[in-house]
């Protein structure tokens, strides 16, 4: 890795992908590209040797916890998994004393939790990076492994077609600002009181305006699939959302990726879940099992991609 890619990262925090520039996402692209093909040459790329993250937790996960801990010991380090129920933020400690108190003591801190505020405030009493590991808003650090995954599969971002069906949630959001970065057309298609935030609808708007791509958010699942190169799907209900899941069953009826959708798209279009899946609701099993899907490619550039951030801002 080039001396100057870490200067220009050091020190930054990893909060929404709006925050970089195409050059800089192409540059973290680039490395975790590099960092996976070591890691597959069974090169050990010990970088962080010596530093530790700690990872934050108040929602569950597989992927996430499991690709930041294991990355980092891959890069040297070494991972602290804090769970919001036993460190004392779980019983009122501030957002501001936790990141004081983190920051004398470890190098970066992970953190996924339900309000984006909170990574906010982290980040600004924070003296160490911050890493968005999803908040209600935003999941960049998927999105991130899925520009790599499309990367691989279509050899180039640019000008690709990608269409969401579901939820505007935060992967909605987040394939929204790294597609618009990246310079991919991307359309999303949600039922009415599910749309996506419209701020970061018009901030996605701004971006792919200056990077050639372009934002589009509209009503009817089979015209956004129409043609598009990249089919991407994710949960009715996401965490936190439990309580609403009946009514959202009836809400997203249509709004599924099924082997009818995948015959208005282009015949070798991908189709991408971030997971965890719910077979037969947003994704039938045929198509999340079938030829098309790349599912486990993402789960997979997780790891490389992750390592690559973690390289590049600690
Ligand atoms: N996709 C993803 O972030 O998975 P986890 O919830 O398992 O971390
Ligand atoms: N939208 C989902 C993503 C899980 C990785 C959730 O927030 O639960």
């Amino acid at each position: 890795m080039k001396t100057i890619e870490r200067s220009i990262f050091k020190g930054r925090d990893f909060i929404s992908l709006h925050d970089f520039s195409q050059d800089e996402l192409s540059c973290i692209l680039d490395v975790a590209r590099e960092i996976k093909a070591e890691q597959k040459a069974g090169r050990p790329h010990t970088i962080l040797q010596g530093k530790t993250l700690g990872m934050i937790f108040t929602k569950s996960s597989t992927r996430t916890r499991v690709s930041f801990e294991v990355g980092m010991y891959q890069l040297g380090g070494h991972a602290l998994f804090l769970s919001g129920r036993d460190i004392q933020l779980g019983r009122g400690e501030t957002i501001a004393d936790t990141a004081r108190t983190l920051s004398r003591m470890v190098d970066g801190i992970m953190i996924r939790t339900f309000s984006h505020q909170e990574v906010l405030d982290l980040a600004k009493f924070a003296t160490i990076p911050i890493i968005n590991g999803l908040t209600d808003l935003l999941h960049p650090c998927q999105v991130l492994a899925d520009l790599m995954t499309i990367q691989e599969y279509k050899g180039r971002l640019a000008g690709l077609k990608l269409a969401y069906i579901g939820d505007g949630n935060n992967m909605a959001h987040s394939l929204l600002f790294g597609g618009a970065k990246m310079g991919l057309n991307v359309v999303i298609a949600s039922p009415q009181g599910y749309k996506p935030d419209p701020s970061v609808v018009a901030l996605a708007q701004a971006d792919a305006k200056e990077n050639g791509g372009s934002v589009e958010v509209i009503d009817d699942p089979l015209e956004a699939v129409k043609g598009a190169d990249v089919l991407y799907t994710d949960v009715w209900a996401s965490m936190g959302q439990e309580e609403e899941a009946k009514v959202r069953m009836t809400a997203f009826e249509g709004y599924q990726i099924n082997s009818d959708v995948m015959k208005r798209a282009d015949q070798s279009a991908i189709v991408m879940h971030c997971l965890p899946a719910h077979r037969g609701e947003e994704i039938t099993d045929e198509v999340i099992e079938g030829p098309q899907s790349v599912v486990f490619d993402e789960a997979e550039n997780r790891l490389h991609a992750q390592k690559a951030i973690m390289a590049l801002v600690i």
